[in-house]
């Protein structure tokens, strides 16, 4: 059974390692890249914090003791009831559909937990396992989001997808 724990600064081997990864860079775009295990630990810290303000929750993915990935909840919305969800799971435990198990536990969470309404999630036309996750956790893709991000001067398409929690 997965179990997603809140991350702590404990974790940034963990985290910064999976960042590493090929796939990871080049789909998980974000502005704020760590370059070191210490500059992980510090944005442990700041997502750890803003979980008491229930900004962002930062989720470490447990099968048993062993860390197998990340759920990422942010851009949370209270008034609206709603926010964007974000994963990966380390090479040696993907295709095993840990992946899919950590979303359906982060999204019982949003439900469960923070009552919210709906959740969104963007990802490269071209990620096919993170695609199929959506659709098999029955995310609705509302459509392609054109020259969304800009990443190493190019910019890049992103599609949308939306799901209501019930
Ligand atoms: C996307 C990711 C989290 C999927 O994790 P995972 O644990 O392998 O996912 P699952 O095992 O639950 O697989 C989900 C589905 O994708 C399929 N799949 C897995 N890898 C695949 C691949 N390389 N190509 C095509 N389909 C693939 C699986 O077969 C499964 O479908 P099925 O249930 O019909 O068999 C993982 O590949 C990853 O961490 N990628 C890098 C980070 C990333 O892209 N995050 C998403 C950003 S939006």
């Amino acid at each position: 059974m997965i179990k997603l724990k809140l991350a702590t600064e404990e974790d940034a081997e963990f985290v910064f390692e999976l960042m590493q990864d090929k796939d990871c860079q080049n789909f998980i775009i974000t502005k704020t890249k760590t370059n070191n295990v210490e500059e992980q630990k510090k944005k442990l810290r700041s997502y750890y914090a803003q979980s008491k303000k229930q900004n962002r929750f930062y989720f470490i993915g447990m099968n048993k003791k062993e860390k197998i990935g990340i759920v990422d909840i942010y851009n949370i919305n209270k008034e609206d009831e709603r926010c964007c969800i974000g994963y990966a799971v380390s090479k040696k435990y993907r295709k095993k559909g840990f992946g899919t198990k950590m979303v359906k536990e982060g999204l019982k969470f949003l439900k469960n937990n923070l009552k919210l309404h709906g959740c969104e999630a963007i990802t490269d036309p071209t990620n096919a396992p993170s695609t199929k996750i959506l659709q098999k956790l029955n995310f609705k893709k509302i459509g392609t989001l054109k020259h969304y991000r800009k990443h190493k001067g190019k910019y890049l398409n992103r599609e949308l997808y939306w799901k209501i929690l019930n």
